[in-house]
């Protein structure tokens, strides 16, 4: 028997000491990003065979240093425009950092697992969502959206005197979610989870701005109600991953109420939108939804990992995700004194959604807040959609360019102007490689009603105007310098 582990457990500053400089580096973000071409190099040294013996804490300092941190993701980087994701900023990162090592469990009783509380109680504050709106830290918006349609599917058959989440779907039974056909894919695959079924998610057609077409989504709710088909839920996009666009949410809001069928707004992206003035009116009835999904590690540049959902009435997603009670976990005597962790549990998320060990990560919402507060959330989100409508002028202005989307949000669509409309889509796929291959301006790309589109999406704290106009002017030189190259192959 070794006396001793293995592992170090004493020499935490020093090893993060050790890779201070390399991650400051890295967040500067300075010249080419070139983990790409350097893959071979960075593949080679780190894909070597499990070693029999390790080889230390210095080989692990030593290679983060050298190997892996230079060739980090650079979606933090200021010219970065292409997801809804980005590279955490420094609050967040050292919140998460501490709760690795003194909140390694989000239960029991530590302010790690009181901050979930916290952070959550700010969140909804500041989506302006009801007291009764509780909520549970979830992965990101993929576990946001499926917890939330677990409650749905929870209250659907309880209303039938069927506890799904115990006895499982009736059988014979068919159901619907009803979602725009711009829905996140995470929706349809969330279906599929919950035993639903991808193809219960009925897609509706969409208006000419990319929001659910109200008239074809009650036409849809009445053509399944004669067929006797069961509605689960209506899902309301605030902020589409493609465009930005917020499903009428107030609508929809009003159709679910009548016929009594829950409501989810997804604002995993968009939803703290609702912080610009300007845009606010579009929110109107999403305090009116049955559940709602956020991600702060999307505009609030959380660390990854970091999506939350909120249902009115969490006693239902309790019934839908309880851990039962098992008597291993027993132990807790609350109400009593609490002299230990064991005597309470804090506060129970385990039993609301999908995890029963998870990280703590209200820490990084209460740190990223506590740092910028609720005005500086305001201001970067003011920010990115004044980047988005600047930019939408630019384009409307030049005539080389043209407007595939309007800005809503933070996202704005366009292309580079073809002559020929079954070139177009090609010019603009090529000038979208060319951004991300020879410049430092990374949006991504999308098709908008069969329209190739470079799509930059502003979420990026360290994004400024210059980089939003330095975008323009790629695409201007890239999309000139490919029409010449083509006109001379026709010559
Ligand atoms: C509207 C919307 N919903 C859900 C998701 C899925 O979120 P995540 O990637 O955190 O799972 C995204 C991500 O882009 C999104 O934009």
């Amino acid at each position: 028997m070794t006396e001793r582990d293995a592992a170090d457990s004493e020499r935490l500053a020093n090893a993060i000491n050790g890779i201070t400089s390399a991650l400051d580096r890295f967040y500067r973000f300075e010249g080419p990003d070139l983990a790409a071409l350097h893959r071979q190099q960075w593949v080679a040294e780190l894909g070597v065979a499990l070693p029999e013996e390790g080889r230390g804490l210095v080989a692990v300092v030593r290679t983060l240093n050298e190997i892996v941190i230079p060739n980090g993701l650079r979606n933090g980087a200021p010219g970065f425009s292409g997801w809804v994701t980005t590279s955490p900023t420094t609050s967040g990162v050292i919140a998460a950092l501490a709760a690795s090592v003194a909140g390694s469990q989000r239960w029991w009783v530590h302010p790690f697992n009181y901050l979930e509380t916290v952070g959550l109680e700010w969140l909804r504050t500041l989506l302006g969502l009801g007291a009764d709106m509780q909520g549970t830290f979830t992965s990101g918006g993929s576990a946001a959206n499926l917890v939330a349609l677990g409650a749905a599917r929870q209250h659907a058959f309880e209303r039938e005197g069927i506890d799904v989440a115990r006895e499982g779907l009736p059988a014979g039974a068919t159901w619907r979610i009803y979602a725009s056909t711009e829905v996140h894919h995470v929706v349809t695959r969330a279906a599929g989870v919950l035993g639903l079924g991808r193809r219960s998610v009925r897609g509706i057609a969409i208006d000419d701005r990319q929001r659910i077409d109200v008239r074809a989504l009650i036409e849809a709710l009445d053509e399944d109600r004669a067929k006797g088909i069961r509605p689960i839920a209506i899902v309301a996009t605030a902020g589409t991953v493609n465009t930005g666009a917020i499903d009428p949410i107030a609508e929809l809001a009003d159709i679910a109420e009548d016929r009594r069928i829950w409501l989810h707004v997804d604002g995993a992206y968009g939803a703290f939108g609702v912080l610009d003035e300007r845009v606010a009116p579009l929110f109107r009835g999403m305090e009116r939804a049955d559940s709602v999904a956020a991600d702060p590690h999307k505009w609030l540049a959380a660390p990854l990992g970091c999506g939350a959902t909120f249902v009115r009435d969490r006693a239902r997603l309790g019934r839908a995700f309880t851990l039962e009670p098992a008597e291993y976990l027993e132990g807790s005597t609350a109400g009593g004194v609490v002299q230990s962790p064991f005597d309470d549990f804090g506060e129970l998320y385990h039993d609301f959604n999908i995890e029963q060990s998870a990280q703590s990560r209200g820490v990084t919402v209460w740190a990223i807040l506590t740092e910028i507060g609720r005005t500086g959330l305001r201001d970067r989100v003011k920010r990115h959609l004044d980047f988005a409508r600047h930019l939408e002028r630019r384009v409307v202005a030049e005539p080389r360019l043209e407007l595939v989307a309007p800005a809503t949000l933070s996202i704005c669509c366009f292309r580079y102007r073809s002559n020929n409309e079954d070139a177009s889509n090609s010019l603009n796929e090529r000038i979208g490689t060319r951004l991300r291959a020879e410049t430092r301006f990374v949006p991504s790309t999308t098709i908008v009603a069969g329209r190739y589109a470079i799509r930059p999406c502003f979420i990026n704290p360290r994004t400024t105007i210059d980089d939003v106009d330095g975008l323009v002017e790629a695409v201007l030189r890239i999309g000139e310098s490919e029409v010449a190259a083509r006109s001379v192959q026709h010559v």
